[in-house]
């Protein structure tokens, strides 16, 4: 096959981890029969220095017209928020979820075998494995909510966001988790706060109708707090989460980190059309950018994620995901998972080692 795949490679590291998951595109190219075509697309605070916005015009149509989307990451204190949105990098991102209809962010936090002592809980709990998904709902809630910043006469300024929720928003996530669920160890837990929010007591309602038409899939209610504790006491319990917006993004930062390290996680974005798109779930670490020390592992799973999702290629998938535990069990670390006193490699290192495991 012939994939057209298009690259933002973003600020900070995005750049390298992008390269060295393009050069894993390429191995598995080579060793499975398939070429790839890429669109370099600018997006970010790098498209706020290019020509003044971070979402410059077009950028979904440019998108469209691939078979996937790749990102390594966006943002910086260049771009901070004193800046206008249209030149914060997270406006764009945002947007481009938006535009290309990508409600539904899978996030895999999962203890690689290789992983285990980097696990921050106890020894008992880690044994236990951890395998769950997180499933996101990437855009609605208060991410995308009317916003508004006034003067009052009395209380200074007074700033509002806006949480809402339709009935088929939360349906289609959900969906999207039953589905997932039945796939694994058939399991969701619907995280909300429905002690509180009439969002999510909508949400919870949906969740329940879907309960009931998927009666193979055994189902709980979590309120949010609860799941924030629950993940650091017992992670092993949960298999497909499925919360909104804003929670899976807090959510979803604590899972990664219950598994070792942010620079290991994935993500996929999809929607009911082509292309998904496919990101680490950390951020661009302008502190260590350019340097050689970015973790790499999470953008080369987002590949294994494309292929998986996308492309419905799971030899592929399997092939790197593979190649990461390989290279993982030799005991290669980059900086940001290397126990005291293990010498870590750089990012181009980790690369070229998966590459050759593949
Ligand atoms: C993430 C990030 C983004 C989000 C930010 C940068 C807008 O934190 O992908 O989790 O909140 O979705
Ligand atoms: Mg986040």
């Amino acid at each position: 096959m012939n994939y057209k795949i298009a690259l933002i490679k973003g600020d900070g590291i995005g750049p390298e981890v992008v390269n060295e998951a393009v050069g894993v595109l390429e191995a598995v190219g080579k060793k499975f029969g398939h070429s790839f075509e890429f669109v370099d697309v600018l997006l970010g605070g790098c498209a706020t220095d290019a020509v003044g916005k971070s979402y410059p015009d077009g950028t979904a149509e440019k998108c469209k017209a691939c078979d996937a989307v790749l990102l390594g990451a966006v943002g910086g204190p260049k771009w901070g928020s004193d800046k206008p949105a249209e030149q914060r990098p997270e406006t764009a991102l945002l947007a481009i979820r938006k535009d290309l209809g990508l409600y539904a962010n899978l996030r895999p936090a999962a203890l690689r075998p290789a992983m285990a002592d980097a696990c921050p809980l106890k020894r008992e709990t880690a044994e236990k494995g951890i395998d769950l998904m997180m499933v996101r709902e990437l855009t609605g809630g208060i991410y995308f909510g009317k916003r508004d910043r006034y003067q009052t006469e009395d209380r200074g300024v007074e700033c509002t966001d806006l949480m809402a929720y339709s009935e088929k928003e939360i349906e289609r996530i959900g969906r999207r988790a039953f589905e997932l669920a039945r796939l694994r160890r058939k399991k969701v837990s619907s995280v909300d706060k429905a002690n509180v929010l009439e969002t999510s007591r909508l949400w919870r309602s949906v969740m329940h109708r879907l309960a009931e038409e998927y009666s193979d899939v055994q189902y709980e209610d979590v309120l949010v707090d609860n799941c924030a504790m629950q993940l650091v006491k017992d992670p092993g319990q949960f298999d497909v989460v499925v919360t909104e917006n804003m929670f899976g993004d807090i959510l979803s930062d604590e899972a990664s980190m219950v598994t070792g390290s942010i620079g290991l996680l994935p993500s996929a974005s999809i929607g009911d059309a082509a292309p998904g798109l496919y990101e680490p779930i950390h951020g661009s670490a302008p502190d260590i950018a350019g340097q050689d020390k970015a973790n790499p592992i999470a953008t080369i799973l987002s590949v294994a994620m494309m292929f998986r999702y996308s492309f419905q290629r799971s030899a592929e998938a399997d092939a790197i995901e593979a190649a990461v535990d390989a290279v993982l069990a030799d005991g290669w670390r980059t900086p940001d998972i290397a126990e005291p006193g293990v010498k870590p490699i750089g990012t181009k290192e980790m690369g070229r080692l998966i590459r050759e495991h593949i």
